[in-house]
């Protein structure tokens, strides 16, 4: 229990510039009193005794002026900041380290009995105000914009505001062998923090995809011309040369052999 306790105080700090020791952690955040209490009304739900749940939910209401029902079911580092307002309805589902602000509704849209609340992945944010309704998953890392109406499924990593809730932002995540490529290259290509866009590192990752893919076709058309003509060389498997200011690293490429009057000065192919 005091593992877990410790866990959550440590999430308050990296989530809060507010938060001064522990001390004012353990006793001024009514966001992590409404999560122990959740998780005895949860234990309690989870082990037949219903109406004491309810009734330990209520008190921490109470106290706390946050509702989550006693079967909804929360990951680790849950975050509830200032949390007046915020209700958290019964086949909810919220995964790790997740932030809610204040006025926060999981809610349903409709009466029938079974899944009727949102799934938070990991690691997003709810905005203060907005309301997320439906039995629709919110994908890992989405941020929602406050105040906003969330109706239907949000992709992963996405960031949406508004009412109805539209996407602002998307993630996009560069396929795995532009990763490889990048990372032999010493080049990060997912282009730092989502919060810290770099357009010069962007581009070079377009730019890594749009070669990978123009090297696929190129192997493809020579292997074709191959088999209609045997005089036509097979494409032989090369390096990918770096610029001197990459360092040594060089990296498996498909090219066609080396002609010396096309290498430029920055990045040249090699057998
Ligand atoms: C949604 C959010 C995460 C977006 O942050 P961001 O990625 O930095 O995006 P930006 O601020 O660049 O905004 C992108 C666009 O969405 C708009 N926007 C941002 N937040 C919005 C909101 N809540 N409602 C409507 N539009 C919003 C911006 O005006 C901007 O529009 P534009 O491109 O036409 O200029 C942030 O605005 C937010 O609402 N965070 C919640 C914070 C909160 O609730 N704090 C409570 C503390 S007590």
């Amino acid at each position: 229990m005091f593992p877990r306790i410790r866990e959550d105080i440590r999430s308050v700090f990296e989530r809060d510039p507010a938060a001064r020791t522990a001390w004012e952690v353990l006793t001024c955040y009514p966001g992590l009193h409404a999560i122990w209490g959740q998780r005895l009304s949860h234990w309690l739900w989870t082990h037949g005794l219903k109406w004491l749940a309810r009734l330990n939910s209520n008190l921490a209401r109470w106290l706390t002026g946050i509702e989550i029902h006693p079967g909804a079911i929360i990951g680790r580092r849950f975050f509830i900041d200032h949390g007046m307002g915020v209700v958290i309805g019964e086949t909810a589902e919220i995964g790790d380290d997740v932030t809610l602000y204040q006025g926060v509704t999981l809610g349903g849209v409709s009466w029938n009995k079974g899944k009727r609340h949102p799934t938070i992945r990991d690691k997003v944010v709810v905005g203060a105000g907005a309301k997320v309704l439906g039995p629709f998953e919110v994908g890992e890392g989405a941020r929602i914009g406050s105040n906003a109406v969330v109706v239907k499924a949000v992709p992963a990593g996405a960031t949406v505001v508004g009412i109805p809730a539209r996407v602002v932002q998307e993630a996009h995540e560069p396929s795995e062998k532009v990763v490889a490529i990048a990372k032999s290259l010493g080049f990060d290509a997912y282009g730092l923090t989502r919060d810290m866009p770099d357009p010069v590192a962007n581009a070079i990752g377009s730019m890594l995809e749009h070669i990978q893919v123009l090297d696929e076709r190129l192997v493809q058309v020579c292997k074709l011309l191959h088999q209609m003509d045997s005089r036509m060389p097979e494409l032989e498997l090369s390096k990918l040369e770096l610029p001197d200011f990459c360092g040594q690293t060089s990296i498996a490429s498909s090219s066609a052999a080396p002609d010396p009057a096309q290498t430029g000065p920055k990045v040249r192919r090699a057998v």
